[in-house]
């Protein structure tokens, strides 16, 4: 097993001594620690050539950095970020090596899995991208009806939609002008009728992306877009508009995908880690090969941040570090993400995926049930929106929930004052989140304001804020594929950090089996079918109502 030793990580002298530690942080009052000392800014912050985390705003001290990286040398989360890109089978429950690095592995040199480098084939991958994804945006590749494939349909779930649907979004600015991208990802009929009824068979390319090509919800999808271009089109259309990215090229020629249509990868990618492969096909087709050969250089170079920088100065660590330092020592359950750019809508929902998927687990990899808390509920949306959404609970609600903002310093689209005033709202946030307001302060406002003594007594508590709320902010220059491959990389790593801290593997996803079986059982039923299995009262019920409702 993995980890460096027997101990329970919540036994170990590191996690007491932090537990010890928290007690005397949990006084700490943060607008005081930048009162007393001017540089905590600059002392909490890291630079990665354009890119910046500001990390001052936590409830951190450098003790408080010292012990948590303790902890991570306890835990022997160097010597693991090794084992990862050396490409050992830290999947330990499904024996395989986890290699998204290897996809972005621009410098080339070779990386072994079972004694073969798996950088030749990688490269075959990236190069057949380019030359697919310039013959669409040419025009070279046509559909059946000779006409140009301007809209690209991604029909795929969780990893082979959340990845490239999140960047397609975040790069809108880089897509070509007369090209269209659209997503498929839900059984609900809806989110396929919805977008057929938007395209042209003439002019639609589906891209079928599933890494086991068994997923119902996409084989589903998959065969009622190949019925509707059929009927359109007929048989002999569905090479010309079909393809599909998958490790498993029996049940692409099973589907009727011609195998030359179809872009291979690897077991030793996982699908929420899967967007820098060719699950990435249709950001290729919508932005260019060179542009997404960009995010690739983008996410490399924070590959070798995260594996070559003193963790002092490691963007993924110090995140994942005070990622398990509110979840397990100040007891927080929840964070969230806020990206200050509209192009970002999508990020917080990939990162639900990436995070909760990967962590969310309670068996470690002693194969013991955990007695500590593991990955933390994890939401968000764009700001400025969710301020006037879940803000209030941030700002005022009984639970402290640690928050990321991301801003760009340039928008895509400068009009007006927009962008000053999005990034005036950002930054008031995490300091009013930090400051909070003291009830002395609330009165002496609503005193100046005029208020009768019994009015200030009245509301002086409700206009007050505890404050001493944790946020980073990343700031860089601009949202371009670069920058994305970087950010994205960075949760990666990130979520790995707080695995390795854990003790669990962030790279299977057996939670998500149960519910997908039992829906295989129900489903006989709703069709008429006699029950081959009992369940309880209220599924029954259920079940009987919904059948009537449905007659
Ligand atoms: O939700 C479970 C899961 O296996 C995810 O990990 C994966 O991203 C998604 O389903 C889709 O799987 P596939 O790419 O094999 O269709």
């Amino acid at each position: 097993m993995f980890g460096n030793k027997n101990k329970e990580v919540n036994k170990t002298r590191a996690w007491k001594r932090l537990e010890d530690h928290c007690k005397n942080m949990r006084k700490v009052e943060m607008r005081e620690m930048f009162e007393q000392d001017p540089s905590r800014a600059e002392r909490y912050c890291i630079n990665l050539e354009h890119m910046m985390l500001d990390y001052s705003k936590n409830r951190i001290n450098d003790r408080t950095i010292r012990y948590l990286l303790d902890l991570a040398e306890e835990r022997n989360l160097k010597g693991m970020i090794e084992a990862m890109f050396r490409g050992d089978k830290i999947n330990t429950t499904e024996h395989r090596p986890v290699l998204h690095v290897a996809l972005r592995n621009r410098s080339n040199k070779p990386i072994y899995v079972d004694g073969k480098n798996v950088m030749p084939e990688i490269n075959e991958v990236l190069a057949k991208m380019r030359r697919f994804s310039e013959a669409v945006r040419l025009g070279e590749f046509r559909g059946a009806t000779g006409k140009k494939l301007t809209n690209i349909v991604n029909i795929g779930i969780g990893g082979s939609d959340l990845g490239p649907k999140m960047a397609c979004e975040a790069l809108k600015k880089y897509w070509a002008k007369d090209i269209n991208c659209y997503f498929i990802s839900n059984i609900d009929g809806t989110a396929c009728c919805e977008v057929l009824n938007k395209v042209d068979p003439e002019t639609t390319l589906f891209i079928v992306a599933s890494k086991t090509f068994t997923t119902i919800e996409t084989l589903t999808n998959a065969k009622t877009c190949r019925k509707w271009l059929v009927d359109a089109l007929g048989e002999h259309a569905v090479c010309k508009h079909f393809v599909a990215v998958s490790t498993n090229l029996k049940e692409v020629e099973k589907f009727g995908i011609n195998p030359e249509n179809m872009f291979e990868f690897w077991d030793f990618v996982g699908g929420r880690y899967s967007m820098w492969s060719a699950i990435g096909l249709i950001i290729a087709i919508a932005v260019g090969m060179d542009n997404f050969d960009k995010m690739l250089d983008g996410a490399h170079a924070m590959d070798m941040h995260f594996k070559d920088t003193d963790f002092a100065r490691n963007i993924p660590v110090i995140m994942g570090m005070l990622g398990v330092w509110y979840n397990n020592f100040f007891n927080l359950r929840n964070v969230a993400v806020v990206p200050y750019d509209q192009y970002l809508q999508f990020l917080p929902a990939y990162l639900q995926q990436l995070d909760m998927e990967s962590n969310g687990k309670q068996v470690n990899n002693f194969n013991k049930y955990v007695k500590y808390s593991t990955a933390p509920v994890l939401f968000g949306g764009p700001g400025t929106d969710v301020q006037h959404s879940f803000f209030q609970l941030i700002h005022q609600g009984s639970s402290v929930v640690p928050i990321d903002f991301i801003i760009p310093a340039i928008s895509h689209n400068e009009i007006g004052d927009h962008h000053e005033i999005l990034v005036a709202n950002v930054l008031a946030q995490g300091e009013a989140l930090m400051r909070g307001k003291t009830v002395i302060e609330a009165a002496a406002e609503l005193r100046k304001a005029g208020k009768a003594e019994e009015e200030v007594k009245r509301v002086k508590r409700f206009k007050s804020f505890t404050g001493n709320r944790p946020s980073n902010t990343f700031v860089f220059k601009k949202i371009d594929p670069y920058t994305l491959g970087m950010l994205i990389a960075a949760y990666e790593h990130k979520v790995f950090v707080e695995g390795i801290i854990w003790n669990i593997n962030s790279f299977d996803q057996m939670g998500v089996e149960l519910g997908k079986q039992m829906a295989l059982s129900i489903l006989p039923e709703l069709q008429g079918n006699a029950s081959s299995v009992s369940h309880d009262s209220s599924t029954e019920h259920l079940i009987a109502t919904i059948k009537r409702l449905r007659k």
